[in-house]
Parts: structure tokens; C-alpha cells; sequence
């Protein structure tokens, strides 16, 4: 348990490392789920795992937690979904109900969809252009310090 926790770490706060072949752009789950999914106002990961399954309207079906989670990686990081019986898929899915532990099923959880940037959820251009600049920026200082 605790190397998949390790695992679901990494993917959620740099994805970018740990998850990189399923993003298709430099965006890390972190970056809209502010402190790793622990933060209230960020849409947190806390608690949901007692929320899902759950009916969504937007595909109209029931989605388990590991479909929410992909959607994320489908939309959110405009890349792909990983398989049912991948590990990292399951790797997030455990620390997502891991950070739910206790939570009664159904339960109504006051923080969720809380969203302080949304109106702004940076947008994903404006959150991608920033991180190619930061990418660019560090490729110039290596090449600079000539590594
Ligand atoms: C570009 C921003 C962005 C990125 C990157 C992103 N998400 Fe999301 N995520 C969202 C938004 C927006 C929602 C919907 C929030 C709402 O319903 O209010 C969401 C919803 C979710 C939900 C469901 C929340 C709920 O209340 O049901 C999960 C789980 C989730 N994301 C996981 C992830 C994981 C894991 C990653 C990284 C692999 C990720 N997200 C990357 C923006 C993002």
C-alpha cells in the first residue's frame, strides 16, 4: 500500500513524471487540484470515493471513480485513459479513497465541486502556455550552466 500511495503521489502532483504518456499536454493534476487534491476550495479529492459511482448527464451513464479519474486525463490533460487494470489507475483511484476513509456512502461532502478558480479554473491554453515558458526557461538555464 504504501508504494502505490508513493505512486498515486507522484501521478497526482507530477504527472508530468509519473503518468507522462497518458497527458498530452505539460498540465499536472495539481495544477487544478491545488496541494496534491487536499485543498477545499480546488475541487479536493477528499471524500469522493463515497460519492461514486454516480450518475453523470454528460456521458449519460454511471461512471465509477476510475471513469472520473480518466475523464480528467481525457479532457483535463487532453491525453488518454489508462486502462481498468492499470496500476497507476488503481494506484489513484486507492489514494483517492484512502483520503475518503471514513466517509459514509452518499454522504453530501460540503467542499466538493467548491471551486475558487473556477470561474477561473485557469484556463488550459493559459495554464499550458505558462508551463512550456517554465519548461523553456529551465532547458535555457541546463544549457546555460552547459548540461
Ligand atoms: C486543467 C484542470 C484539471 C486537471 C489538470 C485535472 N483536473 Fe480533475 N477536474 C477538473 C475540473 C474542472 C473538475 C470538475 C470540478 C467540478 O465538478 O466542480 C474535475 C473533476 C475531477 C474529479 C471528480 C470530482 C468530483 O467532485 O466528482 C476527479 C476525481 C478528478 N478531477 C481527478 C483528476 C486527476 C486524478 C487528475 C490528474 C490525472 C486531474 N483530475 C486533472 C479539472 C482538472
Amino acid at each position: 500500500m504504501a508504494s502505490r500511495s508513493v505512486l498515486a503521489i507522484g501521478i497526482v502532483v507530477n504527472t508530468q513524471e509519473y503518468a507522462k504518456s497518458y497527458a498530452g499536454n505539460c498540465i499536472n493534476c495539481t495544477n487544478c487540484h491545488l496541494d496534491g487534491g487536499l485543498n477545499p476550495n480546488t475541487t479536493s479529492f477528499v471524500g469522493l470515493a463515497a460519492v461514486y459511482p454516480e450518475y453523470r448527464a454528460r456521458n449519460a451513464r454511471v461512471n465509477t471513480l476510475a471513469d472520473r479519474v480518466n475523464e480528467c486525463f481525457e479532457r483535463s490533460l487532453n491525453g488518454q485513459a489508462l486502462s481498468a487494470d492499470s496500476s497507476k489507475l488503481q494506484a489513484v483511484v486507492a489514494y483517492i479513497t484512502w483520503l475518503s476513509h471514513g466517509v459514509l456512502s452518499g454522504a453530501t461532502i460540503p467542499w466538493r465541486a467548491s471551486n475558487a478558480l473556477s470561474h477561473g479554473y485557469l484556463s488550459i491554453p493559459s495554464m499550458e502556455s505558462a508551463c512550456l515558458r517554465a519548461n523553456a526557461l529551465s532547458v535555457t538555464a541546463s544549457t546555460a550552466r552547459g548540461r
